[in-house]
């Protein structure tokens, strides 16, 4: 089945995104001379944190950001990452701090994330930023990337007006799962999260009007999973081995079945292309947000 009018096109839409925080920054030097100034921290030589790193500097730059990378050796002790951390909170030219995760094992990734300054935690893993998130005081706070770039997504489709639905959240990580639960019950939406032990998981999904998959299986939920007409939001980003493309050869799926969920599904973001360039746009986001906040200066509408 063509995905025509069903496809969530999340390139498209993070780009309106990253013009917004563009635009804005532009006014934001105009008027106040201060430039958003975001900060990433990655340790040791994982390659695929590499590549993410690197794209986050370049959309920085795109956007008119002060854009700064320190990378570590993998060898780096706690303490001097913990040092350099605290160098960045007092660095005013820095509104926004991100630590690539995941850490060596001999970091302590926690430790590493509550020393980042609550008001600079671009990431919003910081308790206080957390904390801000379940009790609904969002105006304040750092909300994780992917679930805001994931309900600006399902707000393009479905309008601002999410009252009633069912929403079930497959994954509670603290990352997307938990967080993504928390703005969807702020939008008044009725929320399940379902995880490896919940039970009759394809029945559960199964009364959602709206499902948001984040659980790292390559294409678990199946078109027989989704009710008709519904929202679906795949988080996952899988690489899998794709041997009809040549020896050696693989692809990236997400944690739904595409293809199958198509014929059920009235709303779909693809993989890739859907929430994965969302991710990136809103730490743009949030970085100018952040500077807008040092500089009391208005706030931008994503
Ligand atoms: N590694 C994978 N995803 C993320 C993320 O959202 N933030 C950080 N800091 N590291 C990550």
């Amino acid at each position: 089945m063509s995905d025509e009018g069903k496809r969530i096109d999340g390139k498209l839409i993070a780009e309106d995104v990253v013009a917004i925080a563009k635009a804005h920054t532009e006014k934001l030097v105009a008027t106040k001379g201060v430039v958003p100034g975001l900060a990433v921290i990655i340790v040791g030589e994982d390659p695929a944190s590499q590549v993410y790193v690197a794209s986050k500097g370049r959309k920085a730059k795109e956007c008119g950001f002060h854009s700064v990378q320190h990378t570590l050796p993998a060898d780096t002790s706690e303490a001097d990452v913990l040092t350099q951390v605290q160098a960045l909170n007092e660095d005013a030219a820095i509104h926004g701090i991100l630590v690539q995760l995941p850490l060596p094992k001999h970091i302590d990734e926690n430790k590493v994330i509550q020393t980042i300054a609550p008001e600079k935690d671009v990431d919003g893993f910081h308790y206080m930023n957390v904390g801000k998130l379940g009790t609904g005081d969002v105006s304040s706070a750092f909300v994780p990337c992917t679930p805001t770039g994931s309900m600006i997504l399902i707000r393009r489709v479905l309008g601002d007006d999410l009252s009633g639905l069912n929403a079930v959240v497959i994954g509670r990580s603290n990352i997307v799962g938990k967080p993504m639960a928390s703005l969807l019950l702020s939008a008044n939406c009725t929320v399940t999260i379902a995880h490896s032990r919940t039970k009759d998981l394809e029945g559960l999904t199964r009364t959602a009007d709206i499902v948001v998959a984040a659980v790292g299986r390559p294409e678990m939920v199946k078109g027989s999973w989704i009710k008709k007409g519904a929202t679906v939001i795949d988080v996952g980003i899988n690489r899998i081995d794709a041997p009809e493309r040549g020896e050696g050869k693989t692809r990236l799926v997400g944690d739904v079945d595409y293809q199958d969920a198509l014929d059920h599904a009235a709303h779909i973001t693809p993989v890739p292309g859907g929430v994965g360039p969302m991710t990136i746009a809103l730490l743009m986001g949030a970085t100018i947000t952040s500077a807008c906040r040092h500089a009391d200066f208005e706030t931008p509408d994503f």
